[in-house]
């Protein structure tokens, strides 16, 4: 089957393809406002640690294992593990569940994203008063033909770019475009921080409040972690799976990690100086970003022009990291199943567009629709990030420390002895096999309230 597979083209491809999956909304819309709501700076460090100690190992780990099986998160399973362990594929089932929660209200957040870039143009966004901006935000979301009308662009859209293929759809698309994004955040910082009372939404960033950490905000931080880095369902072991075998994988899961985060952290400085200089509420939740935004925007030159180019980039980006979350159940289905790509994306967008419904209705319709005291939207996001993906990390780690094993491990991250990273791999079993499914599991627990 190997032969057969679609591939990454370059070494670059495979940098960018990965950068394209893990750089989102997850950078521009969930960290900042789960920044918000737990409390700033103390939520910023436990999400650092999260990410070198839990997140990282994990990333590399999963993409090795996509590498050395060239198959779906399911196949990867049943072709690694010893044959009368075929339980290990629950990793991938679990990921088929996770993708399709994830897009559910992931698609929605980016059709909010593409509804956004028609209003800069229009100019009804166009103010820095707080008010204003809630309205129009609130306008848009409690209206459900808007909400599920601007998601199914996106999920068509998104299905379309996936039926034309691997390195065609997703590298042509990411190369492109993300330098673009970074600048223009910059662009956004600086204005930001030139503002009068700016140094109020520094300080929330970067003076941390330790007595705002409770084990509910730590498992957010290790879900986002996850969530941003597109690990725990399958996403990475996928793209794993195209990866050039030349390819130095901790060193890619390293240059993503940091880039990654350097996204989060411009959208941080975009954002936050900017809510305290307009009196914005950093706990409003999803709708920080499309308040904010705006408002910065509104304050300098030609603002209506940049912020629909902001809006086309943004979009373009949670374009990038909905393809990867698709190409799971797509891989998925395609190989294990015998369908065409074509079918099997048609199927997938269909069930994603059936829970996008309760998803997107969640501010009208479905309002009322509450399990754990979570609407659609929440719960979706809620069992995927906080449960599912951390779930599936310590699965990971434990296959990969456990049965997998060390000199597996060695052969596959050193390129067959090729590079030089004997510590780097011990450090990271030690991680994979002991410390990190601890961590996870002792946060999961007290952060769900079961010990
Ligand atoms: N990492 C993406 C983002 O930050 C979202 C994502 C989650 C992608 C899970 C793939 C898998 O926006």
């Amino acid at each position: 089957m190997s032969q057969n597979r679609d591939g990454f083209t370059s070494t670059f491809g495979v940098l960018v393809a990965t950068l394209g999956s893990a750089v989102g909304l997850g950078n521009i819309w969930k960290f900042p406002y789960l920044t918000g709501t737990n409390g700033g700076a103390s939520f910023l460090v436990v999400y650092l640690l999260a990410t070198l100690l839990v997140a990282l190992p994990v990333m590399m780990t999963e993409i090795m294992l996509g590498r050395a099986s060239r198959a779906n998160a399911v196949t990867a399973f049943e072709k690694l593990a010893p044959k009368n362990q075929k339980f290990w594929t629950v990793i991938g089932y679990m990921g088929l569940v996770s993708a399709i929660l994830i897009l559910a209200f992931y698609t929605g957040v980016a059709g909010w994203v593409f509804a956004y870039i028609f209003k800069s143009l229009s100019g009804s966004i166009h103010s820095t008063d707080p008010a204003t901006a809630k309205a129009a935000f609130d306008a848009m979301v409690s209206n459900p033909m808007q909400a599920l009308f601007w998601q199914w662009v996106v999920l068509g859209g998104a299905g379309v770019i996936i039926m034309l293929g691997v390195s065609k759809g997703i590298e042509a698309v990411a190369k492109k475009l993300m330098p673009l994004l970074f600048l223009l955040l910059v662009l956004l910082c600086i204005r930001s921080l030139t503002l009068p009372g700016a140094m109020a939404g520094v300080e929330f960033l970067f003076a941390p409040d330790f007595s705002k950490i409770t084990a509910p905000v730590v498992l957010t931080a290790v879900g986002l972690a996850f969530f941003k880095l597109s690990i725990g369902m399958g996403t990475m072991l996928t793209y794993g799976s195209y990866f050039r075998q030349e390819q130095n994988i901790p060193a890619t899961a390293t240059r993503v990690m940091l880039a990654d985060l350097s996204v989060s952290m411009l959208a941080g400085l975009a954002i936050f100086p900017a809510v305290f200089a307009f009196g914005f509420e950093p706990s409003a939740g999803p709708s920080l970003v499309f308040m904010t935004i705006p408002a910065v925007f509104a304050s300098m030159p030609l603002g209506n022009v940049f912020m629909a180019i902001f809006f086309v980039l943004a979009a373009i980006a949670a374009t990038g990291a909905i393809l990867s979350i698709l190409e799971v159940p797509v891989a998925m289905m395609s190989e294990r199943f015998g369908f065409s790509r074509k079918l099997a994306t048609l199927i997938s967008v269909g069930i994603i567009g059936l829970f996008g419904v309760p998803a997107m209705l969640s501010s009208s319709l479905t309002a009322d629709w509450k399990l754990f005291g979570l609407n659609a939207f929440d719960l979706f996001d809620f069992i995927s990030s906080n449960i599912l993906l951390p779930l599936g990390g310590i699965l990971i780690c434990l296959f990969v420390g456990w049965v997998y094993g060390l000199p597996q491990l060695k052969k596959q991250l050193s390129n067959e002895g090729q590079l030089n990273n004997g510590l780097l791999i011990n450090a990271v079993f030690v991680l994979v096999r002991y410390v990190t499914p601890i961590i996870i599991t002792v946060i999961m627990l007290r952060g769900l309230g079961l010990f």
